[in-house]
């Protein structure tokens, strides 16, 4: 499973790219507004730069002449731009165009199977279902991302599915465990991944052990 850590911070996004796991970048328009990017073009270079993989930025025009003219601004910044669009009819008939012209899409605020089967039609490279809000709704938001593995996988469609809108460590593994292609975790989140008391409590015990031998140190 690929990771991208979801987050506009340029901080947050060097700390995950020096970690040597990370894969790629997504944002969304808030995500934008919290790190204050309102030169949004030249913030999402500096991302692309960094990550040297996949980042994806969303369009804000609701209508498929407007989408259409972003995405191709948002594209020029970086070959490694991917595009992001709201799951919409507007949406579709964008993406369907964006593919022919080799520009990768991500159809974002994704709650369902039916809407994720549309966006790999319509050739989206990745199609995000939002785990998290579907649980603020009491929906099992996970349930849908092994219906849409399955889906894509057995019609051989392009898309990767992107477990997007992870809250906790759980929802981590369970999107692993259901076979998400991708996980784009908040920075809060990647960082817990890594840590155990278990862990911290061992390396104390054998550096305590160690000194008792090797006082010196090595
Ligand atoms: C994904 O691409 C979205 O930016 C993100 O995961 C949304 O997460 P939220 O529901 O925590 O805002």
């Amino acid at each position: 499973m690929k990771i991208f850590v979801d987050t506009a911070s340029l901080a947050e996004i060097e700390q995950a790219v020096s970690w040597g796991i990370l894969d790629g970048v997504t944002t969304n328009p808030t995500l934008m507004s919290k790190a204050g990017a309102s030169d949004f073009k030249t913030h999402l270079k500096k991302i692309c730069d960094l990550v040297q993989g996949p980042v994806s930025g969303e369009v804000i025009s609701l209508e498929p002449d407007g989408m259409l003219a972003q995405a191709r601004e948002l594209a020029a910044i970086s070959p490694h731009m991917v595009i992001k669009l709201p799951m919409t009819v507007a949406g579709l008939q964008t993406c369907k165009k964006l593919h022919a012209e080799n520009i990768p899409v991500n159809m974002t605020l994704i709650f369902n199977p039916a809407q994720a089967l549309l966006a790999a039609k319509a050739g989206a490279a990745y199609v995000s279902p939002f785990i998290g809000r579907l649980d603020d709704i009491s929906h099992f938001g996970m349930d849908i991302v092994r219906d849409i593995v399955a889906i894509l996988e057995r019609y051989g469609f392009g898309a990767s599915c992107l477990a997007a809108s992870l809250r906790h460590p759980l929802h981590v593994v369970e999107a692993a465990l259901a076979g998400a292609h991708v996980a784009t975790l908040p920075w809060s989140v990647l960082e817990k991944l890594v840590h155990h008391p278990l862990t911290d409590l061992g390396i104390d015990r054998f550096l305590a052990d160690w000194k008792k031998i090797r006082p010196e140190g090595w």
